[in-house]
């Protein structure tokens, strides 16, 4: 008998797939800070969750701080994308550093619910990870009225003031899917707990996992670009498994393709997240061809033209004091 051929090899490339407008923006305003004043600028966490990103930062002058207290007094210091609560911003202040704050508009956008909200006596249920930057920032705003809601296991342990005055917030790199679950456990709480007056779960977020969505269910292996401590990418294995990829993997650039994951696959799925530079995904295209995999078939989802202008600081003429 004539021995049967294996179906070709295929990868499917998801779009869209990488940086965000938020991400685009705080990497370029720690680029311009190191080009209006000169290095060194301090920059308070990781400007975005990639390695491969703050490593190139750190080689042309950044200087990755934890917290305030480690940048001396008068520098500059750029807030991370993920944004800082009111007590960060007061700490800058009180060391009179020169702060440009790279906090990504759409987070922005939840701390102004936040304090709106608390403002108008509501009590906050703000649905994120547990000690991420972000959802440390949001929760500053109004430690209050927020009550932090980790996962669906939290929910029965709610109490709030006046079931008529709750809300639902959100970090803004989470599953949809998965959060949409535990915003109904939440209603059946509090049937008339509110729902922030736009998308929580921002444009990019959403988008990727779309995609990934989309091709999930063709792919014997699913590789996303991405580190570890960035939770959209995170987000993005874990909406592959669901969709039906057989596995899916978080890297962090082609070197940590185990070849294992390899044998007997047929269709790639490739993606990355929001803060991953395209030329990472393109290493992880170019060893695949080194392996026998064809170049790959790109997959739209959505189309993506958001922009964000810089931060104001960078947006007049340099005034250094230094
Ligand atoms: Fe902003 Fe969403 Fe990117 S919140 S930083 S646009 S992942």
């Amino acid at each position: 008998t004539a021995p049967t051929s294996s179906p070709a090899k295929r990868v499917l490339l998801a779009s869209p797939r990488g940086y965000c407008a938020g991400v685009d923006r705080a990497v370029v305003t720690v680029e311009k800070a190191l080009e209006q004043y000169g290095p060194p600028v301090y920059v308070r966490k990781q400007i975005v969750h990639n390695k491969h990103v703050v490593a190139t930062l750190e080689s042309r002058g950044a200087i990755f701080v934890e917290e305030t207290d480690e940048v001396p007094e008068g520098e500059i210091v750029v807030f991370s994308a993920h944004g800082v609560s009111p007590a960060v911003h007061e700490q800058a202040a009180r060391r009179q550093l020169q702060v440009i704050d790279a906090t990504c508009p759409l987070v922005t956008k939840v701390h102004k619910e936040a304090r709106r909200f608390a403002a108008e006596d509501y009590d906050i249920l703000l649905i994120g990870h547990r000690g991420h930057e972000e959802v440390e920032g949001t929760h500053g705003e109004a430690p209050e009225a927020i009550q932090l809601i980790n996962d669906a296991s939290d929910v029965d342990a709610v109490t709030v003031r006046d079931p008529e005055k709750v809300i639902w917030l959100s970090q803004t790199t989470l599953s949809v899917d998965e959060t949409l679950g535990t915003v109904d456990l939440l209603r059946k709480r509090f049937p008339l707990m509110t729902s922030p007056p736009s998308d929580d779960i921002c444009y990019a977020t959403q988008n990727r996992q779309e995609v990934v969505k989309q091709i999930a269910a063709d792919c014997d292996l699913v590789i996303v670009v991405g580190s570890t401590n960035s939770s959209n990418s995170v987000r993005l294995v874990e909406v592959a498994l669901g969709a039906g990829a057989d596995t899916a993997y978080l890297v962090d650039d082609a070197g940590e393709i185990d070849e294992a994951w390899l044998d007997g696959v047929h269709t790639v799925g490739v993606t990355s997240g929001a803060s991953v530079p395209d030329d990472l995904v393109e290493g992880v295209l170019a060893h695949l061809q080194e392996r026998g995999f064809p170049p790959a078939e790109e997959f739209t989802a959505a189309t993506e033209t958001l922009t964000f202008s810089l931060p104001k600081e960078l947006r007049r003429p340099a005034a250094s004091t230094r």
